[in-house]
């Protein structure tokens, strides 16, 4: 049987608009590929988001089955945020779907999916047109205070902070003009509903983080073997108006390592790693704690907004080493920490480069020492000589004056000897 294409078309659309409808009422999900194909450039970024695959990876899927037997996570505890929709788990594979986001009724913003959907079937958002489906305007989609439905969150057991996104661009207001979570990763960032970069591209996350972060480097001008080699790197967070990384530590590794090299062969490398470290409740210091089992904060150091770090590395130059040392700086990310791959037994994810600098220092002769004379004591002994005066003008004033006393005093004496005579007269 052949069917016109815009019969097709209008019995598609039919479809589409029952499964809506009656998935509405029913209050189940809406795949979001029905909302797709009205709505195909929302669809087409949501889809290559992390929002679509948030109950997909498997280091989610293994630390949920895990967490859902620590105490006060509860088996749904999870998917609360990464498949809001799910009922049980059943569904999770839809992620935080699009009504999971435009059913968004109130957001308390205390954190750990401090939100509640509402059961109306009415699709909220920024503005509402004309739709075939019951839409409301809601100024919530237009406040950071939306997104802190998911992205703020602490332990159910110890209360801590395990992601404070919200909690920074709070604290960091004033520092990017006043711009909200979707002005920068919605309006500015390309393809509106893809968030900012898509999980699947690497480069493209590398380039926007290497936009957001500026790198800079003080090299020596030259070193000397058998002595330190300093440099201090530089870097600022000016592009988020949040921590970077920000989120929580399963979901991100960022470094920034250096490396020193002479004829290609390695001769120094040290990396500096950004980011939270928890401890358990018996107090171990293992990067390896995970957000479920976090009883406290053992270290917290990220790139925050409007402060910048500056990181000092430093190593002895090999005595043996002649004509110059190579030193690379690399800013690196990786989406799923390597320590989590490892723990769960999964393969290890690429790590992508940030940024990059680099410089060939030049190892140079150290200049020759000064030669130290010690003074013999017999100088020392020796009588300081007396100034020569030579043709001073205090000795020539002496001069002048003694001149004219004498002939004042001659005067003196002629005067008083005619006196004495004009007296005998
Ligand atoms: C219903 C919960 C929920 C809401 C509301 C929500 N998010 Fe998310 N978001 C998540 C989850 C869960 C993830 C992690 C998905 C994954 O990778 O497993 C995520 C991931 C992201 C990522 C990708 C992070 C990365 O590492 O690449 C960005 C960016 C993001 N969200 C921005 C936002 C913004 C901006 C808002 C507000 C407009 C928002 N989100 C609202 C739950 C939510
Ligand atoms: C993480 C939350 C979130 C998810 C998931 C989400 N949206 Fe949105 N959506 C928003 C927000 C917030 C706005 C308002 C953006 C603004 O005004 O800048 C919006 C706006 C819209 C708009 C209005 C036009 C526009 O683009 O601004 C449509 C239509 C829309 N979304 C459809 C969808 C569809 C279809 C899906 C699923 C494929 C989806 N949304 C998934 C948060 C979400
Ligand atoms: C049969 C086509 C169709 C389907 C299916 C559909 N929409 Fe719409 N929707 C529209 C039209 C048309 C509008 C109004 C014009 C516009 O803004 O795009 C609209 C408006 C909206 C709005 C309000 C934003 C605005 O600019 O008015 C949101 C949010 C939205 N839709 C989300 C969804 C979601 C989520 C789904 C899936 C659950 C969905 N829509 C399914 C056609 C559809
Ligand atoms: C001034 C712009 C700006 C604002 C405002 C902003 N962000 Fe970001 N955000 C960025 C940039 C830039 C990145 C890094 C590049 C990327 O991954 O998109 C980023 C990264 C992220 C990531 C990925 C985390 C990571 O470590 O890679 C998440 C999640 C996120 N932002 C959520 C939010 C939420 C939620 C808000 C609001 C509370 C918000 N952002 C406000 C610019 C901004
Ligand atoms: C309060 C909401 C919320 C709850 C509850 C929550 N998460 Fe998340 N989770 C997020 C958000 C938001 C992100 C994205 C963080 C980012 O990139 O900044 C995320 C990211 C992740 C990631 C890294 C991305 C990925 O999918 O590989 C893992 C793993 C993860 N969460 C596991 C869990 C597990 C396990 C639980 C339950 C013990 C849980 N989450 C509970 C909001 C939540």
């Amino acid at each position: 049987m052949r069917i016109r294409p815009a019969i097709r078309a209008g019995i598609l659309l039919a479809v589409i608009v029952v499964a809506v409808v009656a998935a509405q009422g029913a209050q189940a999900q809406t795949p979001a590929a029905a909302c797709g194909a009205c709505h195909a450039q929302e669809y087409d970024g949501w889809a290559a988001s992390a929002h679509a695959h948030a109950a997909e990876s498997r280091a989610f899927q293994s630390l949920a089955g895990a967490a859902s037997a620590v105490a006060g996570w509860g088996s749904d505890g999870c998917y609360r945020c990464h498949a809001p929709l799910a009922q049980g788990g059943a569904g999770a594979a839809a992620g935080v779907s699009c009504e999971a986001c435009h059913l968004m009724e109130r957001v308390g913003g205390a954190g750990n999916g401090d939100f509640s959907l509402a059961t109306d079937g009415v699709l909220r958002s920024a503005k509402a047109g004309r739709a075939p489906h019951p839409t409301s305007a809601s100024p919530l989609f237009g406040d950071a205070l939306f997104c802190a439905a998911c992205h703020e969150q602490y332990h159910p057991v110890s209360g801590v902070a395990l992601q404070s996104t919200y909690t920074e661009w709070v604290n960091s207001a004033g520092s990017h003009g006043g711009k909200t979570c979707q002005t920068c990763h919605m309006a500015e960032a390309s393809g509106g509903h893809a968030f900012g970069p898509s999980v699947a591209d690497d480069a493209a996350k590398g380039e926007a983080l290497a936009r957001a972060i500026t790198l800079e480097v003080r090299w020596p001008d030259s070193a000397q073997a058998g002595r330190a080699l300093i440099v201090d790197v530089r870097l600022e967070n000016t592009g988020a108006a949040h921590a970077l990384p920000t989120g929580k530590p399963e979901g991100y590794e960022m470094w920034l390592e250096m490396a020193a090299t002479v004829g290609g062969q390695t001769v120094f490398t040290e990396s500096l790693p950004y980011g939270v470290v928890f401890a358990d409740d018996e107090g171990n210091y293992d990067p390896r704690v995970t957000s479920s089992d976090a009883a406290s904060l053992l270290r917290d150091h990220r790139l925050f907004p409007g402060r910048a770090v500056v990181e000092r590395f430093a190593f002895v130059v090999p005595a043996d080493v002649r004509g110059q040392v190579d030193v690379e700086v690399r800013l690196m990310y990786r989406r799923t920490p390597s320590w989590l791959s490892e723990r769960l037994g999964l393969p290890s994810v690429p790590a992508m480069l940030v940024r990059r600098a680099s410089a060939a220092v030049p190892v140079v002769e150290p200049p020759p020492r000064p030669t130290y004379v010690a003074p013999t004591p017999t100088a020392t002994l020796a009588p300081t000589p007396t100034p020569v005066l030579e043709g001073s003008g205090t000795v020539e004033e002496e001069g002048w004056l003694g001149s004219f006393l004498l002939v004042a005093g001659l005067v003196l004496v002629s005067v008083a000897a005619w006196a004495l005579k004009a007296r005998a007269v």
